[in-house]
């Protein structure tokens, strides 16, 4: 029992080294500005004598494999709170950044201009593989340069929940054990797993020790992740047109025509936000799907929010083969659109709503958001988000104001935190603009 406290000590004393430390504004749980915890406070650390050795110890307490580089001066931008460490000198071995030697908690001679980053070596040190989606699959986690799997021992849908949220998907819908996603070739590092589900990683949970375990892989653990949304129009090149297709269980599949008519794609088309429905065409209008056919006599009454709550045959119960899956033809292409440039990847925003188009305030207006715009029209990444009616003053209504994505709202702009539709305090002179990487010019 001596051993199993001093086991129990030695976790706790890594779980709170890993909760003091964290790398912020890059998207990423590996990379970004350190900030550590200390006195109820974040703060940051300043760059001075900041190299890859400190940068190889905060990669190594996240779990994230090792350091790729140490940038300096606020390369991930100023933080905010207080500085709290300066002059950092790690020699490498220690398991914390507080255990390296430094000026004192709180001294320094700093600006935040100066605040220390770190990149390490992997984006996030959780993943799930072998499954056709990247919010669902059999769990692996990164430690000493590896992956290696979960023993589904205790493994559980709080557990579950904790890798879905850190992946940003959602939140977990099963945790399916006994190598439900293929047995893993690896290292089993993780084993017990207990996790609370305030954990914001799954490194954090309580669990046996990296690499103790009782285990095989045909016990490797896996998860599957609710998805942005889970239904999708796939096959016309269009997020508001095609064969529609529904997300359970990990696998999407197809929708049966039998029943399948305007009011059921009205509900679809809602769901996307691409405004009402035009048509509901069947027989595989947009070709045959493959894999699971999901639904069958679906009947909407017109106003659900979402195509699952429709009334149904049950998952997987149907009479169908994939020439009857059905189609949904929505009132417009896609619910976002940029104009009046003379790229149809850059312009002023103008989102769908209510049978209108209307434009975005630029309140809070940022590159983040931007992303989401070039991301759900297929123009790869951002490049700018001008404000200030940049591409001109629209003049329809203003749909949207104060626009926060997150960036992991990969589908859809309108699935990002805002006011509320036609909820502002802003004119056309704010209209908000996007300039996408991607080209496609259209010839004038
Ligand atoms: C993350 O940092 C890298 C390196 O500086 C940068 O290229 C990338 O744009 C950043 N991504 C986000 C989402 O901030
Ligand atoms: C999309 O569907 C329409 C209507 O069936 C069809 O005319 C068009 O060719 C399709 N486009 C693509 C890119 O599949
Ligand atoms: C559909 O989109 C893909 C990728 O965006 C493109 O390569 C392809 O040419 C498009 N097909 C049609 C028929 O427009
Ligand atoms: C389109 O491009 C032409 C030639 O580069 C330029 O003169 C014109 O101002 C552009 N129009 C818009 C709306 O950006
Ligand atoms: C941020 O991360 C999410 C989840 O991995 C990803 O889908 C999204 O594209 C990223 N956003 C940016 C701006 O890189």
């Amino acid at each position: 029992s001596d051993c199993f406290a001093l086991i129990v000590f030695a976790f706790k004393s890594t779980l709170m080294a890993a909760r003091s430390v964290r790398l912020v504004d890059n998207n990423s749980s590996c990379s970004g500005r350190v900030e550590i915890f200390y006195d109820g406070h974040w703060g940051t650390v300043c760059d001075d004598s900041w190299d890859l050795i400190d940068a190889k110890v905060v990669c190594r307490q996240l779990g994230c494999g090792s350091a790729v580089s140490a940038p300096h001066y606020a390369h991930f931008g100023q933080g905010n709170g207080p500085i709290l460490l300066d002059d950092v000198r790690c020699s490498g071995r220690e398991a914390s950044l507080l255990e390296c030697p430094h000026n004192g908690l709180g001294s320094h001679n700093c600006g935040h201009y100066e605040d220390a980053g770190v990149i390490c070596e992997v984006p996030r040190p959780v993943r799930l593989v072998d499954s056709d989606s990247s919010c669902s699959g059999r769990v692996e986690v990164f430690h000493d340069g590896q992956w290696g799997t979960v023993c589904d021992d205790s493994w559980d849908i709080t557990d579950a929940h904790v890798v879905c949220h850190q992946l940003g998907c959602g939140s977990a819908v099963s945790a399916p054990l006994y190598a439900h996603h293929g047995q893993g070739d690896g290292p089993i590092w993780l084993d017990d797993v207990h996790c609370t589900g305030s954990e914001t990683a799954l490194l954090q949970c309580p669990h046996s020790g990296l690499g103790i375990h009782n285990c095989g892989h045909h016990e490797d653990a896996g998860v599957i992740c609710e998805v942005p949304r889970p239904v999708r129009l796939v096959d016309n090149n269009s997020s508001c047109s095609g064969r529609v297709e529904v997300y359970y269980g990990g696998q999407w599949g197809t929708v049966c025509d039998d029943y399948w008519d305007i009011t059921d794609a009205q509900v679809v088309c809602h769901q996307l936000g691409c405004g009402s429905a035009a048509s509901a065409p069947g027989y595989a209008h947009f070709g045959e799907g493959n894999g699971q056919i999901w639904l069958d006599n679906v009947h909407c009454s017109g106003h659900e929010a979402s195509l699952l709550e429709c009334s149904h045959n049950g998952f997987g119960s149907h009479n169908c083969a994939h020439l009857e899956d059905a189609g949904v033809v929505c009132e417009v292409p896609r619910p976002v659109r940029l104009v009046d440039s003379n790229s149809s990847c850059s312009g002023r925003v103008e989102v769908y709503h209510d049978g209108q188009w209307g434009t975005v305030c630029d309140d809070f207006w940022d590159i983040t958001d931007a992303h989401v715009v070039c991301h759900q029209l297929g123009c790869g990444s951002a490049v700018s988000a001008p404000h200030y009616a940049h591409h001109g003053q629209g003049d329809g209504p203003i749909w949207l104001d104060d626009v926060h994505c997150t960036g992991s709202e990969t589908t859809a702009l309108l699935q990002c935190p805002h006011n509320g539709l036609g909820n502002h305090d802003c004119v056309h002179l704010e209209d908000a603009g996007v300039i996408c990487e991607g080209k496609s010019f259209i010839s004038l």
